[in-house]
C-alpha cells in the first residue's frame, strides 16, 4: 500500500474509514494547494497522511440546489484545516448532526513520505457503501421537469467535477494525474460503470476498477418512469407541497430549507416499493447514459479503457432472496413470470421439462430458487456482454469473482478485503486480503494485476475473446 495514493470523496457517505488510531501531531502533514496551506492529519499506524474534507464544488445550496455542481479547485483561506472528513449529503441512518447539504467534499489519503513530486499513481474512490440512497439522494432527479431543465444524473456531474480537481490538484500531494484509476464498489462500481459509457471520461483516467456492479445493474428507465417518486418527493416538501405533479418546482424548491428537503426525501422513500429507485436514469444525446448500456456496448460507444471487474459468489442470493426481500414479494415475483410465460401446450411449453415458472412456483423454496436463478443470470447477462464487447476491441479486462461466504453475507465482502478490514479475519482472510490489495496496487501502477511485486499470488490471466477466463479467489468459507 506504500505506493499508491487514495482520492476518495465523501459524497453522501457512511463515514466508514476509522480514524480511531490516530493522533494530530503538532507537526500536521502540511501541503500547499495555491495559495492555501492545508494542514491534515497523520495516521501513524498505516504511515499515511490524511487530507480530509476538502471542497472540490462551490456548496450545492440555495440557486445552487439541484444545479449542475460549479468546480472550486482552490480556497480563498490562508489556512484550511483538513484534519476530518466533511459531512455526509442527506440520508437516512446517519446522525442529523453530520448531515449537510454542503457535502461536496473529496478525501486524500498519501503515504507520509511522499512529496510534491512524487508521481504516485492514484485510485479514486466512489464512495457509496448504501446503494443509491446516500448519494442519488442527493442528487438524483426524476421526471419531465428534471429532463426539460438537462438536471436528470446530477451526481454523476459531480464525480466529474471531482475528478476535474484532481487533475488540477492531486500533483500538489504527490500524485500523478496521468495515472488515474476510477473505481468504486456497489452504487460507486455502478457511477463508475456508467462513467465509462462515454469515450471522453479517458481525458480523466486512465483505468477502472468495478467492484459488484456494472452500468446496467440498477434497472434502467428514461425520466418519467420515477415521476412518481419525485412527485412523492415535492408533495413532501413542506411550502412546496401544491406544487406538487406540476412541471415547475424547482424554483420552490429551490427556497425551502435543507430540513424541508430532507423531510420530503423521507416521505418519498417511505412511498417506493422499487428496490433501488434512486438511480441513474436515461437522458438522451449528450448525456451520461444516451441509452441503454447494451445499445452502447454493441455500437461500441465506451471508453477504450483498462479495467477490472468482478463481483462476490452468490452476492445476489443474498440481496433478492429472504429476508432481504419478503416472502410475499417472492411470490409476487414468480406470479408475474408464471403470467409471463404461461404454459400453453400447442405453442409447445412447457418445452418437455419439469422446471416450468408453475411447477417451481409450487412452494416458497422453489419459488426463491427460482428468483436467485433469474437474478444470477441476470446479473452475469448484465455484465458479460460489457466484457465482451470491450474485449473485442483490444480493452484490457480482467474479471474476478470473490468466494468467501462470511457472516455477514457474501456482498461487499470484496470492500472489506480490499481495505484490509474483514472483521475477526482467519489467516486465510488475512492472505486473501493481503493479495487483493497487491492486485489493485499493482493494476493501478501498471496496468496489470501481475507486476510481480508485493505477496506472491497467483497470475491473473487476462479476459480476452479467445480466453474469457475469470480468476476466482477463494476465502475461507465460515
Ligand atoms: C494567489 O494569490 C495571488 C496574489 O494575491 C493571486 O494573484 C492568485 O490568483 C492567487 N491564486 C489562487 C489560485 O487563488
Ligand atoms: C523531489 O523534490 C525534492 C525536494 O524538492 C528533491 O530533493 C528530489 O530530488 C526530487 N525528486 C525527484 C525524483 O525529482
Ligand atoms: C401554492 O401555494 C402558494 C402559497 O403557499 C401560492 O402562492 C401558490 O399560488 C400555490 N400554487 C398553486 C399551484 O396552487
Ligand atoms: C425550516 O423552515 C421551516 C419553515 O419555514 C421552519 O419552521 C423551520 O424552523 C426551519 N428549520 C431550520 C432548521 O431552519
Ligand atoms: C468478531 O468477534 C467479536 C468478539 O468475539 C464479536 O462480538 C463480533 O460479532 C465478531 N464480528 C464478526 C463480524 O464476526
Amino acid at each position: 500500500m506504500t505506493t499508491k495514493m487514495f482520492a476518495a470523496q465523501t459524497l453522501g457517505c457512511l463515514i466508514f474509514l476509522a480514524l480511531a488510531s490516530t493522533c494530530v501531531h503538532a507537526n500536521s502533514p502540511q501541503v500547499l494547494l495555491g495559495n492555501t496551506t492545508l494542514i491534515g492529519r497523520d495516521v501513524t499506524l498505516s504511515n499515511q497522511d490524511f487530507f480530509g474534507g476538502i471542497p472540490y464544488a462551490e456548496p450545492p445550496l440555495g440557486a445552487l440546489r439541484f444545479q449542475r455542481p460549479v468546480l472550486k479547485t482552490s480556497l480563498d483561506t490562508a489556512e484550511f484545516d483538513a484534519s476530518n472528513f466533511g459531512f455526509s449529503c442527506l440520508q437516512e441512518g446517519v446522525p442529523v448532526s453530520e448531515l449537510s447539504e454542503d457535502c461536496l467534499t473529496i478525501n486524500v489519503f498519501r503515504p507520509s513520505d511522499a512529496t510534491a513530486n512524487a508521481s504516485l499513481p492514484v485510485i479514486f474512490w466512489i464512495i457509496d457503501p448504501s446503494l443509491m440512497q446516500a448519494q442519488l439522494w442527493h442528487k438524483v432527479l426524476h421526471g419531465q421537469e428534471a429532463a426539460d431543465r438537462k438536471a436528470l444524473n446530477l451526481g454523476l456531474s459531480d464525480q466529474i467535477a471531482a475528478l476535474t480537481w484532481v487533475q488540477e490538484n492531486i500533483g500538489a500531494f504527490g500524485g500523478d494525474k496521468d495515472k488515474v484509476t476510477i473505481s468504486g464498489e456497489s452504487a460507486g462500481a455502478v457511477m463508475t460503470a456508467v462513467l465509462l459509457l462515454n469515450p471522453d471520461i479517458s481525458k480523466f483516467a486512465r483505468a477502472a476498477i468495478l467492484q459488484s456492479g456494472s452500468a446496467a445493474t440498477a434497472l434502467t428507465y428514461g425520466p418519467l418512469h420515477r415521476q412518481v417518486d419525485w412527485d412523492n418527493f415535492v408533495a413532501g416538501v413542506p411550502g412546496c407541497e401544491n406544487l406538487s405533479s406540476t412541471d415547475n418546482t424547482f424554483e420552490c424548491l429551490r427556497s425551502v430549507n435543507t430540513t424541508a428537503i430532507f423531510d420530503g426525501l423521507v416521505i418519498a422513500q417511505n412511498e417506493i416499493t422499487e428496490r433501488i429507485p434512486w438511480s441513474t436514469t436515461i437522458d438522451g444525446m449528450g448525456g451520461f447514459m444516451p441509452e441503454l448500456p447494451s445499445l452502447l456496448f454493441a455500437k461500441g460507444i465506451f471508453a477504450k479503457m483498462s479495467f477490472i471487474a468482478g463481483d462476490d459468489l452468490d452476492e445476489v442470493m443474498a440481496n433478492f432472496s429472504p429476508p432481504a426481500v419478503s416472502e410475499p414479494q417472492v411470490k409476487k415475483t414468480v406470479a408475474q413470470l408464471v403470467a409471463l410465460y404461461p404454459e400453453i401446450p400447442a405453442l409447445g411449453s412447457p418445452f418437455n421439462t419439469e422446471m416450468t415458472p408453475s411447477v417451481l412456483a409450487l412452494d416458497l423454496e422453489n419459488g426463491i430458487k427460482l428468483v436467485q436463478l433469474l437474478g444470477i443470470c441476470s446479473s452475469i447477462r448484465s455484465e458479460d456482454p460489457g466484457y465482451r464487447q470491450r474485449a473485442n476491441a483490444g480493452v484490457k479486462t480482467y474479471v474476478v469473482r470473490l468466494k468467501s461466504l462470511v457472516q455477514s453475507g457474501p456482498w461487499g465482502q470484496n470492500f472489506n478485503y480490499l481495505y484490509g478490514g474483514v472483521q475477526n479475519a482467519t489467516a486465510s482472510d488475512t492472505v486473501l486480503s493481503a493479495a487483493i490489495i497487491d492486485y489493485w496496487v499493482s493494476f493501478a501502477t501498471s496496468l496489470t494485476p501481475n507486476d510481480g511485486k508485493g505477496v506472491s499470488r497467483p497470475t491473473w490471466d487476462q479476459y480476452t475473446p479467445q480466453n474469457p477466463v475469470l480468476i476466482q479467489l477463494n476465502g475461507e468459507i465460515q
